[in-house]
């Protein structure tokens, strides 16, 4: 986005130690809808031209760093006495002249779009600064935004330290800032700390620029943008906004989201259009839906694909890809490289794990199929199992097309079913089995004898009544 001439340089707030949220994480890395806050604010920034990020983090530097992607100097506000304070550390990196955003790293809501408006209208109005504000139902824990009576801003006041009357402005500060360097050069020195906290407030320096003849002007959004999280009371409010948010995106694009306020959507999912979203349903990572999908209710899909057509229902599916038309469920869990082509279904209390299955292959109820290849037009009987852990080391199982393995079978791997084979009820199979050929039976230990220590009501166990 072309803003104004020179540099435009970001700095983030992120020192703060968010002693409101009783924490041991540093307050920036919380994660609300699938990011931490922090790369929400981050990912704001993205599409801006900037010429350099700068994250002014506490000494807790290197857990920030490692959890920040991209290009970012970090310096370090140690102790943070405040967000005047942390832009005079910022100043340290910045270059001499030029803009710069500066935004909290605790406002997740953030769009770029405002990012660039408000580049834009203080270069065009030649401001030293140009400030986000929103008029809030409830302005409570914000800085409230004090406007002269020709309705320019005057000054920002916190919370704590305005009077009665002044708490009653429903305009509150977003705390987000497009500052000239060189006046904020200027006033960043003349802070004083002499507020309820004993901070120097950046705040302050909207009343010191207007002191010495600098114009501010203001930019209002809506109060949800510049919505901060303090409290673990507002990491919820704003994980609900970011979830409506979310799906109010993927509605607009044609998606059918039954209850939006149980359906969480991580910002890097895709959907297709008249995909069916059933409500308790979580998306998250690189997941992909396909067209006319239908997911949940009570389904979490991590890091996957799941085709045009499929469908998806109370289950947990996570590092796998469903194919087209292909079903899932209920109370399936589908782990890291199950891979469904077409058609294909696995049914109820079936888990896959590292395991391919073909077109129209099914495993319709109560089986468990790790490491094993799968070929189409399998059918696979209830209650079958494949013995992949020997207590040593895993092996593979592979069952070729149109083989039909029945109820309870257990594949004791490695081992391979030929093109057609087949397996009897109940059968453990060890030895391959040939194209075409059926195994049966157990090859199960007589005890002589043994019948006759069963009483009555055990020998109707053993027949497998019940
Ligand atoms: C701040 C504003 C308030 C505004 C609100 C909007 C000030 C004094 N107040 O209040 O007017 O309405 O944001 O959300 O600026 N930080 C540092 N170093 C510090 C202190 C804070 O980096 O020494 C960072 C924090 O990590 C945070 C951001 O600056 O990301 C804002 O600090 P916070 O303490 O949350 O300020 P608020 O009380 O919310
Ligand atoms: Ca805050």
């Amino acid at each position: 986005m072309p803003v104004g001439s020179g540099s435009t340089s970001a700095v983030v707030l992120a020192a703060g130690e968010g002693k409101r949220l009783k924490s041991d994480l540093p307050k920036v890395l919380h994660r609300v809808a699938g990011r931490s806050l922090l790369e929400h604010v981050l990912a704001a920034l993205d599409s801006l031209r900037l010429s350099q990020r700068v994250l002014v983090v506490s000494k807790r530097r290197d857990e920030i760093a490692a959890a920040v992607t991209g290009e970012a100097r970090f310096v370090v506000q140690d102790p943070p006495r405040g967000t005047g304070d942390a832009v005079r550390v910022a100043l340290e990196a910045l270059p001499d002249t030029g803009a710069v955003l500066v935004l909290p790293g605790d406002t997740p809501l953030i769009e770029s779009a405002t990012l660039a408006r408000l580049l834009t209208l203080r270069e065009s109005t030649g401001a030293a600064v140009a400030l986000v504000t929103a008029h809030v139902h409830d302005a409570r824990g914000y800085g409230r935004v004090v406007r002269g009576s020709g309705d320019e801003v005057e000054r920002i006041v916190e919370e704590r330290d305005a009077t009665e009357v002044e708490r009653q402005i429903d305009e509150i500060n977003g705390s987000v800032y497009a500052f000239d360097i060189e006046p904020l050069r200027e006033v960043i020195g003349a802070l004083a700390p002499d507020n309820d906290q004993g901070e120097l407030y950046l705040t302050d320096a909207v009343a010191l620029l207007r002191e010495r003849g600098h114009k501010v002007v203001a930019l209002r959004t809506r109060g949800d943008e510049v919505a901060g999280v303090n409290s673990r009371g507002q990491l919820a409010q704003v994980a609900a906004l970011l979830r409506a948010r979310a799906a109010e995106r993927w509605m607009d694009e044609g998606v059918t989201i039954v209850d939006p306020s149980t359906t969480f959507i991580d910002p890097g999912v895709r959907i297709g259009r008249d995909a069916v979203i059933h409500p308790f349903t979580f998306l998250e990572g690189d997941t992909s839906i396909g067209e006319r999908a239908e997911v949940g209710p009570q389904t979490r899909v991590v890091d996957s694909s799941i085709g045009d057509g499929a469908t998806v229902t109370f289950a947990v599916v996570r590092g796998s890809s469903i194919g087209q038309e292909a079903s899932v469920g209920p109370f399936a869990s589908l782990r890291p490289g199950t891979r469904m082509a077409r058609g294909a279904r696995l049914g109820t209390f079936v888990e896959a794990k590292n395991t391919s299955l073909g077109e129209d292959s099914k495993a319709n109820h109560l089986s468990y199929l790790g490491d094993a290849e799968i070929g189409s037009g399998v059918n696979i009987g209830a209650g079958t199992i494949t013995c992949n852990w020997d207590g040593k080391e895993k092996h593979r199982t592979v069952i070729e097309d149109d083989a039909y393995i029945s109820s309870d079978t257990m594949l004791v791997a490695p081992i391979r079913i030929g093109k057609g084979g087949a397996t009897g009820a109940g059968s453990v199979v060890r030895d391959d089995v040939p194209d075409g050929a059926l195994a049966v039976g157990v090859p199960a230990r007589i005890i002589e004898g043994g019948g006759d220590r069963l009483e009555k009501d055990d020998k109707a166990d053993a027949d497998g009544g019940g």
